[in-house]
């Protein structure tokens, strides 16, 4: 069976990205072939040098005006692409380039509490303000619209009253480091191409 090539999408700290590259270093059949990024400062860069793996960096207008990505991962034989904290929204072409092929993780319970601008702390902050019981994970396929696409899977955890925004974003990351990994192996071996 051929090697399944992984690329993922990150703006920012990338402590997902790296729990997913960790997890399939030295995996028989998966490999994370190419870390992305819009952001030139996020820490996700640093991450990836230290476990050797290639960074591809490049801008709104390339993004959004040309198929120089799309052709970046066409070429790398990219099998799925994986948004770990990834801020933009992707551009349509390249949702139909790779249909049910891109997935997205977003620390809420969807569909409550996403949509532009619901990303990170703003998340935190309105499931505390709205006094929820319990907050959680969702892995989605990415559609031309923010956290829209259907949902993977999704995993709980609880919020107590005394509970801040920054308690329950360390809850949700514990089950972002735990899950995501776990739930790319699984749709990666599934696939048959
Ligand atoms: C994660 O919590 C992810 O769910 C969230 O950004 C964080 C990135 O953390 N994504 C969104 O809010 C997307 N709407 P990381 O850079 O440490 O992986």
């Amino acid at each position: 069976m051929a090697q399944k090539r992984l690329a993922i999408f990150a703006s920012g700290s990338g402590s997902n990205a790296e729990k997913i590259a960790e997890y399939f270093t030295d995996h028989a059949d998966i490999e994370v072939t190419l870390i992305l990024s819009n952001n030139p400062q996020a820490g996700v860069i640093a991450r990836a040098r230290r476990l050797h793996i290639p960074v591809v960096l490049f801008d709104r207008k390339t993004f959004y005006e040309t198929n120089k990505i799309i052709d970046i991962l066409q070429n790398e034989h990219i099998d799925l692409v994986v948004l770990a904290g990834f801020m933009m929204l992707i551009p349509e072409a390249m949702v139909h380039a790779f249909p049910n092929r891109i997935i997205n993780i977003h620390p809420a319970l969807l569909p409550k509490y996403g949509g532009k601008g619901m990303y990170g702390h703003f998340v935190h902050e309105a499931v505390v303000e709205a006094r929820e019981l319990e907050s959680g994970i969702s892995i989605h396929y990415v559609n031309e619209h923010y956290d829209e696409g259907d949902i993977i899977f999704q995993a709980t955890c609880p919020v107590t009253p005394e509970d801040t925004p920054e308690e329950v974003a360390r809850k949700v990351q514990v089950l972002e480091h735990q899950h995501y990994p776990e739930v790319v192996e699984k749709l990666l071996s599934a696939l048959n191409s």
